[in-house]
């Protein structure tokens, strides 16, 4: 194998998605391959972001999946009919269950907004994580990438990169500041990490 098959699991607007689909054409994301992007949700911008890089796009709108596990069974198939090896969890505003991340054990990661463990867990997404970071006050924030498990935001830590907060932002204007100097930052450089560790150990497995 050339490169690790990597899927991006989106929800939104898909800016992070963006950020990888630039590093894959600028070469800092050289070990894995977007061949997949998966969105929950039918209006996400993502899915044009997608198109537009020529990546296979899926839709699979969580609203028409009466139980968790019957949409992630439909998820396990289509990454493993494409060889997907790599999941990057980009703004997926959806939790995944223990029997689905066990299956995908180190092979799963989730950019964040915040520099966990401040911040994070159920309920803690999007311009929330901004809200609540400015009433309490913090003088930093910033954006990590994790390995995801069974504890929302609880795998373990692969990069972070902090941010300064000013006296007059907004969690608009704190979202803003952590993609662009955080996320878009440590997202491509932390799959790239990643794609080139699994690849090393799947030459390994090859002999
Ligand atoms: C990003 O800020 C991402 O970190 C956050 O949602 C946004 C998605 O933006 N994710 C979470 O809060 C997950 N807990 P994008 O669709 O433009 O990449």
């Amino acid at each position: 194998m050339l490169k690790m098959p990597i899927a991006v699991l989106v929800s939104g607007g898909g800016t992070n998605l963006q950020a990888l689909i630039d590093a894959e054409k600028e070469g800092r994301l050289k070990s894995g391959k977007l061949s997949l992007v998966i969105s929950s949700k039918e209006d996400a911008f993502a899915l044009k972001r997608a198109e537009n890089a020529g990546i296979k796009t899926l839709c699979l709108p969580l609203k028409n999946f009466a139980e968790r596990a019957d949409f992630e069974a439909v998820l396990q198939k289509a990454l493993t009919e494409n060889q997907i090896g790599l999941v990057v969890l980009a703004g997926f505003m959806c939790i995944l269950s223990e029997s689905f991340t066990s299956r995908w054990e180190k092979r799963i990661i989730n950019v964040h907004p915040s520099l966990i463990p401040a911040f994070c867990g159920e309920g803690f997404f999007g311009l929330r994580v901004h809200k609540a970071a400015l009433e309490k006050g913090v003088k930093l924030s910033g954006a990590t990438v994790h390995y995801v498990n069974h504890i929302p935001d609880g795998g373990e830590i692969i990069l972070q990169k902090s941010v300064p907060v000013y006296k007059n932002d907004n969690p608009e204007s704190l979202q803003k500041r952590v993609m662009e100097k955080a996320e878009w930052i440590i997202l491509p450089r932390a799959a790239e990490m990643v794609s080139k560790k699994l690849l090393k150990e799947a030459k390994g497995h090859e002999g």
